[in-house]
């Protein structure tokens, strides 16, 4: 394991951020994340790093990064059914959605090219187009960085939400995930509601879709709107959609009848908040080098040389300007640091 001093993670970070850490060390086994506990690493500041594509570096990062590069898919059980797959937490998330594809392994396909690695996925439940991880997870195995141990919580011991996990609260900075296990379908059950989908299968004339056919679809529908960090730095949405009570919904809908929202419980619904901000007029603006996508306003790109102090000010003047007109809260989805 080799220890770089002042490292630049501009290319570590899909916002494509010029900021160093103070160290910098890449693990490929358990074994050597336990020899880092022992030299103590996580005992001061640390972070760690899957693909980079779900935060955001506000400054140099004085502290050690740990880059997790553990790897490996292995099949674990099948029968008819279904199958249960191991994946190293490692391994590229997009390429592993392929690899199952590729085997006809069902569940994943609505989940293509999102950016980062897998071990990331079950931290913010990653989800889209009407999938979220939770559907197919099993289990995640991490090892419990006060002691060294090897764990594991099943599907339902990791309190799953919206972009949200116990990952993200009892357990954030305890643990780093190994791997996870996914049970996956060999006779698919398609996840077709999502709208966007159905236009896309109609487009290519695709009346009986196949996962591959789901998977393509998906993936051109994202090309089509979402940008490519390789050619400008983003983390995809920068705000979560908001969950807000039936009463304020209903009082936004009077003076905007094209506000549609989607069902979160008897009292709650949840809100597009790509809607919000480009009726307050941010979309396709652009503050310096830091603006609101033109084809998805809820995505907050760096046109080159940005700092990441220049995107949270945008980030606030857009949680200002939307909660002014429509008394609605943003919160950030992606990880500032
Ligand atoms: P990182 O950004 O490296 O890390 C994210 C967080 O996880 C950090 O807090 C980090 O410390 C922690 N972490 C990473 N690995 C580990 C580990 N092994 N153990 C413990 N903690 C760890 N997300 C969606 O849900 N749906 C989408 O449709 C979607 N589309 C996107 C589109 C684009 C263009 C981009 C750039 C991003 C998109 N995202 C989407 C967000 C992002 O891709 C996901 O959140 C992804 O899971 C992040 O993975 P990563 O490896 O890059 O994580
Ligand atoms: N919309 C606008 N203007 C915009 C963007 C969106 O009005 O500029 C409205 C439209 O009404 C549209 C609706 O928002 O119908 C939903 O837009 P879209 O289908 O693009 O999805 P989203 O809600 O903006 C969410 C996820 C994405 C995920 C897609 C597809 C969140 C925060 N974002 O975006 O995830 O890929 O759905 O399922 O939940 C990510 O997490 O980084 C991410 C990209």
């Amino acid at each position: 394991m080799k220890t770089e001093q002042h490292k630049n993670l501009i290319d570590y970070n899909t916002f494509g951020m010029s900021v160093t850490a103070d160290s910098f060390v890449e693990v490929n086994s358990i074994e050597e994340v336990q020899q880092l506990i022992k030299q103590g690493v996580f005992q001061s500041n640390f972070f760690i790093l899957g693909g980079g594509s779900n935060i955001l570096f506000t400054k140099n990062f004085d502290g050690t990064v740990v880059k997790n590069n553990i790897t490996g898919i292995r099949v674990l059980n099948e029968d008819n059914e279904n199958i249960d797959v191991y994946i190293g937490a490692g391994e590229n998330w997009h390429q592993t959605v392929l690899h199952c594809v590729d085997q006809d392994w069902g569940g994943i396909e609505n989940l293509s090219l999102i950016p980062g690695c897998v071990g990331a996925a079950p931290i913010q439940n990653i989800g889209a187009y009407g999938v979220e991880l939770e559907d197919v997870l099993t289990r995640v195995h991490f090892i419990d960085l006060s002691n060294g141990e090897s764990k594991s919580l099943e599907n339902k011991q990791c309190q799953f939400g919206y972009r949200n996990s116990i990952f993200k609260h009892s357990l954030k900075n305890k643990v780093l995930i190994t791997g996870i296990e996914l049970r996956l379908s060999k006779k698919h059950d398609l996840s077709l509601e999502y709208g966007a989908i159905k236009s896309q299968l109609e487009i290519e004339n695709i009346t009986n879709p196949t996962i591959k056919d789901v998977s393509n679809a998906v993936i051109a529908i994202r090309q089509s709107k979402l940008p490519d960090p390789a050619e400008l730095g983003n983390s995809g949405s920068f705000f979560k959609n908001p969950i807000i009570s039936t009463d304020l919904f209903n009082e936004i809908k009077k003076s905007n009848p094209s506000i549609n929202c989607y069902p979160v419980n008897e009292t709650h619904v949840k809100i597009a908040a790509g809607w919000l901000i480009e009726q307050c007029g941010w979309k396709g603006k652009r503050i310096g080098n830091t603006g609101s996508h033109a084809k998805q306003a809820l995505v907050l790109v760096n046109y080159g040389g940005a700092k990441g102090s220049e995107v949270l000010a945008l980030a606030n003047k857009i949680i200002e300007s939307v909660k002014e007109a429509f008394n609605v809260t943003l919160e950030p989805e992606v990880n500032i640091i």
